[in-house]
């Protein structure tokens, strides 16, 4: 009898969860969330499914390319390349999105003459910075203004700016942005925060440090390029719950859930994206218990399969979004919205 109970306990707690999927009808993310809800595209990606999709679920957009360094001045004696920025702040204006800067400094997707520049780089780093925020002052209300400058080790990565300017180049980054734009919310983003506690505590420390110096940190952005079998969701919450509890605002900034982070699959299967499914409602879930006031929002990188830069980047089959490469909901979908409700 017990056996029995248990069975169909099992059978009916199985029946829901497939119900749930199956009638899991699409419905604004935006309308549904207390919080922003961002996706990551680029102008070369974008396109009409991709455009409704936006317009429908988004309220933030952060520019996948367009505004870093490389993309922005390609060639140090030419004029900033604006166009593609541009346009995509007048895309988010024209859907009433917020924009969300993305990065001023990073050790990636510099120009190629930034190595073997003659000037001083202190000064370039400044009025870099200067030249953005003073640009999109009226547009763009929040920026990462350093991007990945730890190891997973919380020591400093090893980078141009940091072989040029020393570890200073992080509050120089920092002071500029706060200069130009006062008004403008500033953030610290990395990845693998979740569960590299070392890389957490440097970052925190780092933050802190920032603001002892006077710089007004908003808050700290989480990747969350995470896969099917990580992170732990225990490991998530402690990691979000010392970020708020250190009065810095949680942006989970750059989400997508790798259904081959091994890159080993040749097939994804229902299997992988129904564990997908429950990995964006657990990120989710975990997102709605942070305190409002420290709520930045939740941006996935990308809308669709399609425009996901997982396969590209890392040479292997992928599908880590909420839409298929078609546009059409996927169970994850469902995972992140009934998450929401
Ligand atoms: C990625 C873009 O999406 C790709 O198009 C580009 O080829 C490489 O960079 N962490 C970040 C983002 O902070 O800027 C990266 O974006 C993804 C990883």
């Amino acid at each position: 009898m017990r056996l029995f109970v248990l069975f169909s306990s099992v059978l009916i707690l199985w029946a829901c969860s497939k119900e749930r999927v199956k009638n899991c009808e699409e419905e604004s993310l935006k309308d549904l969330a207390t919080y922003p809800i961002g996706a990551a595209f680029d102008l070369d990606e974008y396109n009409p499914a991709l455009a409704d999709k936006f317009r429908f679920h988004f309220n933030r957009l952060t520019p996948s390319n367009a505004l870093k360094f490389r993309s922005l001045k390609p060639s140090r004696q030419g004029h900033y390349q604006w166009q593609k920025a541009d346009s995509l702040v007048g895309i988010a204006k024209s859907y009433h999105a917020r924009i969300h800067g993305h990065t001023l400094v990073w050790h990636r997707q510099n120009p190629s003459w930034l190595p073997d520049y003659k000037g001083d780089y202190k000064t370039l780093l400044q009025s870099h910075i200067d030249s953005v925020l003073s640009r999109y002052r009226n547009d763009i209300h929040s920026w990462d203004v350093v991007n990945e400058a730890l190891n997973d080790d919380g020591s400093l990565r090893s980078s141009i700016w940091l072989r040029k300017l020393g570890a200073d180049y992080i509050y120089l980054a920092f002071k500029a942005a706060a200069d130009a734009d006062p008004g403008s919310e500033l953030f610290y983003n990395d990845y693998n925060l979740a569960f590299a506690p070392k890389k957490l505590d440097a970052a925190l420390a780092l933050c802190s440090g920032l603001r002892k110096r006077g710089i007004d940190v908003a808050g700290i952005g989480m990747q969350m390029h995470v896969g099917l079998g990580f992170p732990d969701i225990q490991e998530l919450t402690t990691a979000v719950e010392k970020i708020w509890k250190a009065g810095f605002k949680v942006h989970f900034s750059e989400l997508d859930v790798s259904v081959n982070i091994y890159g080993n699959k040749k097939v994804i299967s229902n299997e992988d994206l129904d564990e997908q499914r429950e990995k964006f409602y657990q990120v989710v879930s975990v997102y709605n218990q942070v305190p409002r006031q420290y709520q930045f929002g939740i941006t996935t990188w990308g809308v669709g399969d399609a425009d996901s830069w997982l396969p590209a980047f890392f040479d292997r089959i992928d599908a880590g979004l909420l839409f298929d490469e078609a546009y059409r909901p996927k169970p994850a979908y469902c995972g992140f919205k009934n998450a929401l409700q």
